[in-house]
């Protein structure tokens, strides 16, 4: 079987965590906090607070950004549970603004609707599979309409829009290094933001408040959110690798769009001019999705489906009352074949000609 994910976990990353283990500090310590200034550099933003996961680093940024009761969030119904669920952890409500059917991320002018409609706080944009939301857009409604944007980067690390990596151009941002992202902590996130404050704000959330130095002074009411430094040691050589594995997905990326491109019914990735997508996932739509994805398991391709169920429609989410069609059809349409670094040039042309011969048997 050609696996959806592979993580690639070396001996340099089994040497820093020995190294971590010798020291005794495993907790919170030097190491997170050089896991943080060069996650922030990679990225080019001024501050990184690592926290425990994607969930909690999203937590943490609409804390931080002072989102809570009586707030509304606009944001995408195509994601992962996480992104809404966070809004609704914050004690603020998620609004629902439908997508742009080619690239699966928050259509703008939805967006711009929404905002408008509820009078929100706060957008709360998500780079899908690992392609940017359309930032230029969205920052241009944010400041037009005076409300707070976050990135919900946990499948976008090392993706550009205008040339700039991801994760700077909100009022803070948040990523996962869940062990299927581009880049792996084991369980681990990070908020990024240029504005100190906000970053003061993220550190003490995910430390029971705590402010300054002063092990017990706590000035707020927080939670503990903190990453180790054993994950922390992993993500710093992960973090090495960055460039190099999201070159090869996006080889990889090419190679299955060149192959799939003769392929009937199939809708390859879109990747508009100015986006660098990271292929976190390499979604193609096709409404036989269901059939497809049988086919393919026989034929030896491990598939997913990102997501299949919209997040208003999910049981937690009864009562919302949301008009999103383009989330609810990519829903049903969507599937997800492998592109990870470690795929060879033989696993891709197993894919492309699986693909094809599982289109052809269900046309048959
Ligand atoms: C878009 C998105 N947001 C948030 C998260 C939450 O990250 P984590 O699983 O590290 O808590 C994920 C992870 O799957 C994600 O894909």
């Amino acid at each position: 079987m050609i696996n959806l994910a592979n993580p690639v976990i070396g001996v340099e990353e089994i040497d820093a965590v020995e190294a971590v283990l010798e020291s005794g500090l495993l907790a919170d310590g030097p190491e997170v906090r050089a896991f943080e200034r060069e996650f922030a550099d990679y990225c080019g933003a001024a501050h990184g607070v690592a926290t425990s996961n994607g969930t909690t680093a999203l937590h943490a940024a609409l804390k931080a950004l002072d989102i809570g009761a009586g707030d509304r969030v606009v944001t995408t119904p195509l994601s992962f549970v996480a992104s809404a669920n966070t809004i609704r952890l914050a004690g603020a409500e998620p609004v629902f603004a439908d997508i742009d059917p080619d690239t699966y991320n928050l259509d703008p002018a939805a967006t711009r609707a929404k905002v408008k409609a509820v009078d929100a706080d706060a957008i709360l944009a998500v780079h899908l599979y690992g392609l940017p939301a359309a930032m230029d857009a969205l920052s241009e409604i944010a400041a037009e309409e005076n409300v707070a944007l976050i990135e919900d980067a946990a499948q976008a690390h090392g993706a550009r829009y205008a040339g700039e990596p991801v994760g700077t151009f909100g009022d803070a941002a948040a990523f996962s290094f869940y062990p299927t992202k581009n880049m792996t902590t084991g369980e681990g996130g990070m908020v990024l933001t240029d504005h100190e404050a906000v970053a003061d704000q993220a550190a003490s959330f995910i430390n029971h408040g705590r402010t300054g130095d002063d092990s017990y002074a706590h000035t707020r009411v927080g939670h503990n959110f903190r990453l180790t430094s054993l994950a922390a040691a992993i993500g710093r050589v992960q973090l090495d690798r960055l460039p190099e594995w999201v070159a090869r997905r996006r080889e990889n990326a090419r190679r299955l769009t060149d192959g799939l491109a003769a392929v009937d019914g199939i809708e390859t990735p879109h990747e508009p001019a100015n986006r660098t997508h990271a292929y976190h996932q390499y979604t193609i739509r096709t409404p036989e999705r269901d059939r497809l994805r049988e086919q393919l398991t026989d034929r030896g391709v491990d598939t997913g489906v990102y997501y299949p169920t919209a997040i208003h429609q999910l049981a937690a989410y009864e009562g919302f009352d949301v008009s999103a069609p383009a989330a609810e059809a990519a829903a049903e349409e969507v599937v997800s074949l492998p592109v990870h670094p470690t795929l060879s040039d033989a696993d891709l042309d197993r894919i492309v000609e699986a693909t094809r011969r599982a289109v052809t048997h269900l046309r048959a």
